[in-house]
């Protein structure tokens, strides 16, 4: 028997290469007027929104460009984009990036909708209104945050992430273009395909995954595991890009519903303390995270072992090699490896006098409550310990 389970289905999705065309002509067809089109620094140089500013223009739309976007915004920055959105009069949120103008869009937008200040929404369930007509334009393949109805803020008093979780927060609709991930620096594009991958396991490991976050997960691990290296050799090219793009929504459509497990909470504090690229420090970690779930994982992690294999049969477990669960961790492994994820976390700069204070942090993780093992600080510091070096 099936338990019963619930699914938010989440923005609209429109999918698919020159997709981003559309994105002006859907600003007007949702009410927009004068839309803040909130973007990460260095996008706009790189030539990433030219398809999206000959959409607005061809639509007739005005719009005001904020393309200071913090990666992990902080509270102070996004109060700085909503002063920005009231000063010109803004109505409507387009936010093209990755995790960081779409997280600064969400968080603004409760704030417009509600008022009040920024740490009273943190938690579950506390934003009571809906933010303004909202489109999310992802332009990595990885957060999933164009689907989630979670922004990741980092709380500068408190000196930590917090975090908002609301339907409230939902875009009206996501629009996934892999031709916008084309430039990605292959650094970039391996810490994000990473954040998917780990997406999709944490989620299927989560407490809470049901059969239909599972079957997309499955998928978004069979995406990645097929085409994650050529992906980062060549991420203009649509028989990769297209893969990874539909393996990152999936994910994130998933682990809203679900949650996630303690990869997500180690990660956080190696960022409070010491900075780095969210997916590269999920993609050093998930194996040995798998490794201490196994007890719970195993008939899992055999199903998921022959989509994990290297497909030229060249790096760790090949196609032919027998589905158990040890396979999908050694293939895990083996994808980092190949794509350059660095080997440790020594290598990313974290200090071994560190690790008591952030295993305390990472052990009062929500994550912690739908991860399939019980992890306690102990057990966090032995898996920081051990991927000290
Ligand atoms: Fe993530």
């Amino acid at each position: 028997m099936i338990q019963p389970f619930q699914i938010a289905s989440g923005p609209r999705v429109r999918f698919g290469r020159g997709e981003a065309a559309f994105v002006g002509e859907e600003a007007g067809a949702l009410g927009m007027a004068r839309p803040m089109l909130l973007t990460d620094p260095g996008l706009i140089a790189a030539g990433v929104l030219a398809p999206i500013m000959e959409g607005f223009q061809k639509a007739g739309m005005d719009f005001r460009f904020f393309e200071q976007a913090e990666p992990n915004p902080s509270d102070e920055s996004i109060l700085r984009a909503k002063e920005f959105y009231e000063t010109n009069g803004c109505l409507g949120m387009v936010a093209v990036g990755g995790g960081s103008s779409i997280d600064t869009a969400k968080a603004m937008g409760a704030l417009l909708a509600n008022g009040g200040k920024i740490s009273d929404f943190y938690g579950a369930d506390k934003v009571a209104k809906r933010v303004p007509a909202f489109i999310t334009v992802p332009t990595t393949a990885g957060t999933g945050s164009e689907l989630t109805r979670a922004s990741i803020i980092t709380d500068i008093e408190w000196g930590t992430k917090a975090s908002i979780h609301s339907d409230a927060l939902y875009a009206d609709l996501a629009v996934v273009d892999s031709s916008l991930l084309a430039t990605l620096p292959r650094y970039f594009a391996a810490g994000a395909l990473m954040d998917a991958l780990t997406h999709a396991i944490e989620s299927i490991g989560s407490k809470r995954s049901t059969p239909w976050t599972e079957a997309m997960c499955m998928q978004a691990v069979a995406l990645i595991g097929r085409h994650a290296r050529r992906f980062v050799d060549d991420p203009a090219n649509p028989d990769s890009a297209d893969p990874l793009a539909l393996a990152a929504a999936l994910a994130g459509a998933s682990f809203t519903n679900t949650g996630l497990g303690i990869v997500h909470g180690l990660t956080h504090p190696v960022y409070s303390f010491f900075g780095g690229h969210h997916g590269t420090t999920n993609g050093i970690l998930l194996a040995s995270v798998m490794r201490f779930n196994l007890p719970a994982m195993r008939e899992k992690y055999a199903q998921m072992a022959p989509h994990l294999a290297d497909p030229s049969g060249k790096s760790g477990p090949g196609p032919g090699d027998p589905g158990t669960a040890e396979a999908a961790i050694e293939g895990v492994r083996a994808i980092a490896r190949d794509i350059g994820i660095p080997p440790s976390l020594g290598a990313i700069g974290v200090k071994e006098e560190y690790l008591d204070r952030m295993a305390a942090d990472a052990a009062k993780s929500a994550t912690v409550q739908t991860n399939p093992v019980h992890a306690d600080e102990a057990d966090m510091k032995a898996i920081y310990t051990e991927l000290l070096e």
